[in-house]
């Protein structure tokens, strides 16, 4: 067993248990690819500045690259007593290459160097999940605009309020993802910022150039003080926090896909390959994606409190407690990566049964408003016109009538100012279409939502493709 590397001020070796309880390694290897990558930026840099020799810089680069090559054939085993993969990949050069590969970790501390590997697999991290946001909101487009002619009931209190079409339902949620994407966008800025050159807390006596590294690596930054920078966790934070608000959307349609798929509402069938049977019950067809994805959103809600508490009252600058905030934020990445990309599939493998969200859209008097809305066109006080109908409402229950059903003599009963023409009101396409103010349901608002989404979709396609062609091209590591 190699010694490790800070072995020197001890007398006695590290007690089991402790190496166990303490290392890192079983979950920050998957930070293998962006520890080398920073290592080759910081290796060139010390060679830059003179710290280092080129030739040893060449040399190290060398081998971190076979290195890297050794990981990925699962020919470097990861073991407890490495600690970290930050100590496993110093060990290796050291054994490849020898008393050199020891200049690697000049000016440098594995406290700034974890928030280096971090903040680039973050950035691929925020890349990624945009790049499947996309994706997802495409989706939705195009499912409204293929059912823009659909009405459904639109609910409060999941009672039945007024028709709306299930395009603008849809569109709904694309103004959600958007939204989600603006915050991951964001946290971006935020996230790509060059840490390295912090080393323990203070700084180093070595004259580095940050800037150099900064620039190798695509930061078009680097971080202002040291001992903020070993300690900040805020950019993790804002991810989990943008992580938990998607997830509360995800669950929200998933929530709607599994009430919409009962018998009792019987709006949609999800297609067999994205659902499961019961091993008891032979007739079973169960909405387990939808409900696996509400399930979810629980644990990223949870890494979003693990992260705040782990920082809450910690005093700077770096402590240990903080290799704790790497669970949550992979756990959260892995959860948001694999649900946006499955919801994006599983959204064209649902069949709307249009004829009965419009017959269920019939129902529960939804068209009271637009009784009302056609008194106060008549010149009726809104407060006097909703109290009327309300009225026809329970005379309707009363006696198991339709609002459509009721004759004019009926209607007249409870208000004067209803005439013929009010039937053409109790229409539902007319009601929907007549919501024509901006944001609202007619067919002519929901269209120009639809393209104006599509036109901002396209920009965004072409943004992020250039922003983040970098990064576009590695996947996170999982
Ligand atoms: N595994 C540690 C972490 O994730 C590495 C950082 C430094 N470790 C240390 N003992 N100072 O935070």
């Amino acid at each position: 067993m190699a010694e490790k590397p800070w072995q020197g001020r001890f007398d006695q070796p590290t007690n089991k248990l402790v190496e166990d309880y303490s290392a890192s390694i079983h979950f920050d290897s998957r930070l293998y690819r962006y520890d080398i990558e920073g290592s080759i930026a910081h290796c060139r840099m010390l060679a830059e500045c003179k710290i280092i020799s080129h030739d040893e810089a060449s040399l190290i680069v060398g081998h971190l690259g076979e290195i890297q090559r050794e990981i990925e054939r699962g020919k470097l085993p990861m073991e407890t007593f490495q600690e970290d993969i930050h100590m496993a990949i110093e060990q290796r050069l050291i054994q490849r290459v020898g008393e050199v590969g020891g200049k690697l970790h000049t000016a440098r501390s594995r406290n700034d160097q974890i928030c280096l590997d971090m903040r680039l697999y973050m950035r691929d991290v925020l890349c990624q999940t945009r790049a499947l946001l996309l994706d997802l909101q495409k989706v939705l487009v195009a499912l409204a605009e293929q059912n823009l002619d659909v009405i459904m009931p639109g609910y409060t209190h999941l009672q039945h309020a007024q028709p709306v079409l299930l395009a603008h339902h849809l569109m709904a949620y694309y103004e959600m993802f958007e939204r989600d994407d603006e915050r991951f966008a964001d946290c971006f800025n935020r996230t790509n910022v060059f840490p390295l050159g912090s080393a323990a807390l203070a700084g180093t006596t070595f004259p580095i150039d940050r800037e150099w590294t900064a620039k190798y690596l695509g930061f078009p930054k680097i971080s202002a003080n040291s001992m903020d920078t070993v300690s900040d966790r805020d950019y993790l934070m804002e991810f989990a926090a943008a992580a938990a608000i998607l997830m509360t959307h995800v669950s929200r349609i998933a929530e709607e896909l599994i009430i919409w798929s009962t018998s009792e509402f019987a709006f949609i069938e999800i297609s067999d390959s994205f659902c499961t049977g019961s091993s008891i019950m032979p007739q079973k067809k169960n909405p387990d994606v939808p409900e696996l994805m509400r399930g979810k959103s629980a644990r990223v809600i949870g890494n979003l409190m693990s992260l705040l508490t782990l920082t809450k009252a910690l005093p700077l600058s770096y402590n240990r407690d903080l290799q704790e905030d790497k669970e949550p934020v992979f756990n959260s990445a892995d959860t948001v990566l694999s649900t946006v990309r499955l919801l994006a599939k599983l959204l064209p493998e649902i069949r709307f049964n249009r004829r009965r969200m419009a017959e269920a859209a019939n129902e529960g008097f939804s068209l009271a408003t637009d009784l009302a809305d056609y008194l106060v066109r008549k010149g009726v006080p809104f407060r006097k016109a909703h109290h009327a109908v309300g009225q026809v409402v329970h005379f309707c229950i009363q006696n198991g009538k339709k609002l459509q059903d009721c004759t004019l003599e009926e209607l007249r009963n409870f208000h004067k100012a209803f005439d013929s023409d009010v039937f053409s009101f109790l229409d539902l396409a007319t009601a929907v279409d007549q919501r024509t103010s901006a944001g609202g349901t007619a067919s002519s608002c929901v269209r120009k939502a639809v393209r104006s989404a599509q036109l901002a979709l396209q920009t965004k396609q072409e943004s992020l493709d250039e922003k983040f062609a970098r990064n576009n091209e590695k996947q996170p590591v999982t």
